[in-house]
């Protein structure tokens, strides 16, 4: 049946202490609302109608912009929130989702089984649950004595006997639109001043309508966000669920507990993490490689058969078999070819280093361009920045580069070329020449051999 879903974002979520929203706070690497938009939408196969504050352009942009977005002027509850969206969708009828944005890890396949439950129910209304020993403050189900729903009591208004049921609200449902917009003015204030979205189970109750349950499959897809606490729970759940899976798929982890893969990651087989290795973003990541410890990779493609230790690694790519650190810092653009080697203390940014290249120790290499088998030595640093502009280097295949070298760019250095170590190059040195001094000269040309 034909579905529409709205997700509640609306909330200043309080309970953070957070002068940002509580939907913005981002689980993996990802504000909370992206992770209900993208199930719903996976479930749903359309982008949901998101309530959001009038205050909270920042949700708009995290939410992403295929989502419709309505605004809740005052926020006075869950119920108050939905029934904004009803101008937007009254019209479309069939069924309509409901999601609180603080639910992260409710699977699509959950939202697919509710959508599908109420498809098939005659009654109003479906709604997913939990059973759970840990409440973390959610609403209970509550039955009567022929096991029908009868309500959903709030945590904070639960007595005793209620805390101890262990039936949960999880926070999505699915209603039939007809009957959805036509009670929710219906709802009544709370003992808070809100409008409970939740009331309305009792409202279908009360007349006699069935209301069906669909239980989570996975206890994990309840972590619902509401303080700080439950925000390092989900991390840690989110962390064992993906190491469990690279795992699986054949990737050593020496300690999971300390290696850290964000959910647009891709791993090849064998490759091993030593603990504190953290892949960040949209990392692709060959078979065969070494990564850690202490190491940080974010954005970047790394060939099969690399080792990196103790390393940055942001927004480059590394063919295969490159060798990094420990120490070493790859920037924006640095793309470096087969079985480079940088060792302790180097930085690459916006540069190409060819196959072979060698940079051993303590260099700055930005805006360059470094043909194969080229040898760096100890200290050289391109200086490309002049105060106002960023100039390029661009030297030769085979060229060996004396220790602490400085390359003040624009400046080429050709082929087969050395410079001696401590020379300041600041104008081209052609193919074979040798130059030395400060600043440099060339004093003579190599033997091809030498
Ligand atoms: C809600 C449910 C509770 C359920 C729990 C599980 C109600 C009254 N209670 O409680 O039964 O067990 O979720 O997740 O619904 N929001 C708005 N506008 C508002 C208020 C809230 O858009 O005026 C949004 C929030 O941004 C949030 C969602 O609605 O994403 C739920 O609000 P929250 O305050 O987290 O409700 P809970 O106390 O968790
Ligand atoms: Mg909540």
């Amino acid at each position: 049946m034909r579905a529409n879903a709205i997700i509640l974002a609306a909330g200043l979520g309080t309970r953070m202490k957070s002068r940002i929203p509580k939907v913005l706070h981002e689980l993996g690497g990802k504000p909370l609302v992206r992770w209900s938009v993208e199930a719903c939408t996976k479930a749903v196969g359309a982008p949901p109608t998101v309530i959001v504050g009038l205050d909270m352009p920042g949700v708009r942009a995290a939410a992403g912009e295929a989502c419709s977005f309505v605004e809740q002027r005052e926020r006075l509850g869950t119920g108050h929130a939905v029934l904004q969206a009803r101008a937007a969708l009254q019209e479309q009828g069939g069924i309509v989702v409901v999601a609180n944005a603080d639910l992260p890890f409710v699977r699509s396949e959950s939202y697919r089984a509710l959508i599908a439950r109420q498809g098939e129910n005659p009654g109003p209304l479906t709604l997913l649950t939990a059973e759970a020993d840990y409440p973390r403050g959610f609403g209970r189900v509550k039955r009567d004595d022929r096991g029908r729903v009868a309500a959903i009591i709030e945590h904070a208004h639960a007595s005793e006997e209620e805390l101890a049921i262990r039936e949960l609200n999880v926070g999505v449902y699915a209603f039939r639109s007809d009957w959805l917009w036509s009670h929710l003015d219906d709802l009544p204030v709370s003992p808070k001043g809100e409008y409970y979205l939740t009331d309305l189970i009792a409202m279908a109750a009360s007349e006699g309508e069935p209301i069906e349950t669909v239980t989570v499959a996975e206890e994990d897809e309840i972590i619902g966000i509401n303080t700080r606490v439950h925000l390092a729970e989900a991390e840690k759940a989110l962390r064992e669920r993906i190491n469990r899976m690279w795992m699986e798929a054949g990737v050593t982890m020496i300690d999971p507990a300390t290696t850290y893969i964000g959910p647009d990651v891709q791993i090849g087989q064998d490759t091993v993490l030593l603990p504190n290795t953290h892949l960040l973003g949209e990392v692709f990541m060959g078979s065969d490689c070494k990564i850690g410890p202490n190491t940080t990779i974010r954005d970047a493609s790394i060939g099969d058969g690399c080792t990196i230790d103790a390393s940055v690694v942001e927004g480059a790519v590394l063919e295969q078999d490159v060798e990094i650190g420990p120490y070493g810092h790859l920037r924006e653009g640095a793309h470096l070819g087969r079985g480079v080697h940088m060792g302790n203390y180097g930085e690459v940014k916006n540069s190409r280093l060819e196959a072979g290249v060698k940079i051993g120790h303590f260099s700055y290499i930005g805006d360059a361009h470094i043909g194969e088998n080229v040898n760096i030595g100890a200290g050289t640093i391109t200086c490309n920045y002049d105060g106002e502009k960023k100039h390029r280097t661009e030297i030769g295949a085979e060229a060996f580069i004396g220790s602490d070298t400085m390359l003040v760019a624009p400046v080429k250095i050709g082929k087969g070329a050395r410079t001696g170590a401590g020379s300041v190059v600041t104008k081209d040195v052609p193919d074979y020449g040798l130059a030395v001094g400060i600043p440099a000269r060339v004093i003579r040309k190599l033997d091809e051999r030498d």
